[in-house]
């Protein structure tokens, strides 16, 4: 295979308090991390992390807020994206990329796809 698909993992925090500190349970925030600006959603059911910009029109998400069936709700057009899958609830069939989290021993880390060459 010529191409591998690999994550990238990059540190957002030391631990869990710290994540906590930076985004309440219920509340978003943003954050830059390898190059992207990414939105962090704090629910009931854990650390979720989207990219921060609305597939619809670019609006900010980290603007918006959590709904309690755990969609992230853009501030502009209401749309609603669920955060696991990224697909939209409501509004049109966009979809918002959704990037894996892992609390592990020494911090909280944030995955990132990528495609590299296999050339052997
Ligand atoms: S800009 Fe987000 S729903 Fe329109």
């Amino acid at each position: 295979m010529l191409f591998e698909k690999k994550i990238r993992w990059y540190k957002l925090f030391d631990s869990m308090e710290a994540a906590n500190s930076f985004v309440k349970t219920g509340t978003l925030n943003s954050i830059n991390v390898g190059n992207k600006k990414i939105c962090l959603a704090n629910t009931v059911n854990g650390l979720f992390a989207v990219n921060d910009k609305c597939p619809h029109n670019g609006a900010s998400l980290s603007n918006g807020y959590c709904s309690s069936e755990g969609s992230i709700v853009c501030p502009v057009h209401r749309y609603h994206f669920d955060l696991k899958t990224g697909r939209a609830k409501s509004g049109g069939g966009d979809c918002v990329d959704t990037y894996p989290i892992e609390v592990r021993e020494d911090g909280v880390y944030i995955g990132f796809s990528e495609t590299v060459w296999n050339l052997f």
